[in-house]
Parts: structure tokens; sequence; C-alpha cells
């Protein structure tokens, strides 16, 4: 079956014409069984690049390449239905030039059947966005704490506090709007000043650690199921607790190993008798 066959409910186009109606709600995935969970519940679905530090247990996402996220954008893309599939375009794979980017964004939309790329940056990334937008690749903008440039930024650390900060990350959103991006992810900055683009913009932003008042909010899948619990960000809520959950069956299945308990009758298969 070719990876084009689906069409999804959600759109970069219904996405867009979501400004100041019902809230976008968007959720990481990076596996087929995670997508098939919220796909019914959510509109975008992004396979992050943060599947490097949460599936490959790295501490940035710089490390992850292309290839790993066309697997996992595959994965997901083929199981939703419903949501809107972005895939974020990895470090290294788009900052070089348009041209660049188109090559690798083309890449990413024809193997995986997502419907759009995300990328990092502002000002700077434009006339890539614009690039990729005019060539029929829908482009969502991610502004603000940019993980990819972490190493510029000095560690994840809350973005716009002074009034420089703030005015020059309202231009980064302004100028993805005017390059034709369908949306924009304002993660990690204070709450007023994602207000602020929230209404200063006319196409959609989706916060992640920025303002109720934006159109939608995102988060990362293994924050909100308790998948990661390591520490929780203050911009998380986490709505259960599954890698406790997944401990006590683990320890539950090992101790009924261990003591003979399983496998038991049920699980057996029979030989054949003639009454059967
Ligand atoms: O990679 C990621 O998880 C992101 C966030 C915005 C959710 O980019």
């Amino acid at each position: 079956m070719s990876v084009h066959a689906t069409t999804r409910q959600m759109t970069p186009t219904s996405l867009r014409s979501r400004k100041q109606a019902a809230s976008i709600v968007g959720l990481t995935a990076y596996t087929a069984s995670l997508a098939r969970a919220m796909d019914p519940h959510v509109d975008l679905v992004l396979v992050g690049d943060s599947v490097a530090m949460t599936v490959y247990g790295e501490s940035t996402t710089l490390g992850v390449t292309l290839e790993t996220m066309i697997r996992h954008g595959l994965a997901v893309a083929r199981t939703c239905q419903h949501a809107c599939v972005v895939v974020d375009m990895p470090f290294g794979s788009y900052q070089e030039s348009p041209q660049q980017a188109f090559r690798n964004a083309a890449r990413v939309m024809s193997e995986t059947g997502c419907a759009a790329v995300k990328l990092e940056g502002g000002q700077e990334m434009a006339a890539t966005v614009e690039f990729l937008s005019q060539r029929g690749i829908p482009v969502l903008g991610h502004v603000g704490l940019t993980p990819q440039a972490i190493n510029m930024l000095g560690g994840f650390k809350t973005q716009g506090r002074d009034s420089a900060a703030a005015t020059r990350i309202e231009q980064d959103a302004r100028s993805m709007e005017e390059a034709g991006a369908f949306g924009v992810v304002i993660e990690g900055v204070v709450e007023p000043l994602a207000r602020a683009i929230t209404h200063a913009i006319r196409i959609p932003t989706i916060g992640i650690g920025a303002s109720p008042a934006c159109d939608g909010q995102i988060l990362v899948v293994d924050d909100v199921i308790g998948l990661f619990n390591a520490f929780k960000p203050r911009f998380v809520k986490r709505y259960a607790n599954m890698l406790d959950d997944a401990e006590r069956a683990i320890k539950a299945y090992a101790d009924e190993v261990r003591s003979g308990a399983f496998p038991s009758e049920e699980h057996l298969f029979k030989p054949i008798t003639r009454e059967d």
C-alpha cells in the first residue's frame, strides 16, 4: 500500500482555519501503538525530534537523523486516520539552504505520508519556509525556546524575558506568518509574550510552556502519560503514570515466572485429540 493512501480528517488547511476557534489539541507520537491511542482524540500528531530524548535516551535533540525521523514518521503516519501528522525536520537537515530543506522535506513527505513538516527558527528561516510553502510543503514554524539551538541559548531556558528578546521572538513569529507557515509552535516563553503573539498574528499559535491564550496546546506524550518521570517540567501536566504501571506489571510477570505461576493451564496449547 502506498504511504499516501490515507486522507486524514485534519489537514494543515483545516488547522490554519482554527485561528481563534476551537483549541487545537496536539501531542507528540513516535510509535504506531501510541499514535493509534491518540488519533481519535487529538487534532495534530507531531513526530517530534524529541524522539532522540524520549525513545533513544539522548540528552538533546541534536543527534537524530533524517532516516530516524522517516522511520518514526512512517509508523505514525500510516496509523493516523483523523489527526494531521507533522514530522520534525532534524537538526542539520534544513538550515543550510532552501534547496537543502526542500530536498529533505520532500523525502520526509514522500517516504512517510505525513501532511507537513515542522522546522525551528524565526526570521533567518523565513526564506526557507516560503520556498517550501510555495512548492507544496506545508510548514509549521517553531519559535521561542528552540531545542536545536540549545548550544546558542545556553540550555533549556525560558525565552523572551527582556523586551529586546520579546520583540525578536514576536518578529520571528510574524516572519513565519509572512513566509506562509500554516501555524507556529511557541515554546518556553513568558506568558504575556505568547498571548501578545497570538493576538498579533493571523495563523494559529500552538503553545508548549507558553500561554492558555494560544490557539492550541501541544505536549510530549511521554510527559502526559508518565512514560518519562525522571523530572517534570513546570509546563507539563501528567495525566497517568504509565511507567509505574509498567514496572508493576513487569515485576508481577517476573515473580510469576520464578514461582512457576506463569504459564498456567490456560496459556498452553493442547495436542489434537480424536474427539476434536
Ligand atoms: O520535538 C518536539 O517534541 C517538539 C515539541 C514542540 C513538542 O518540537
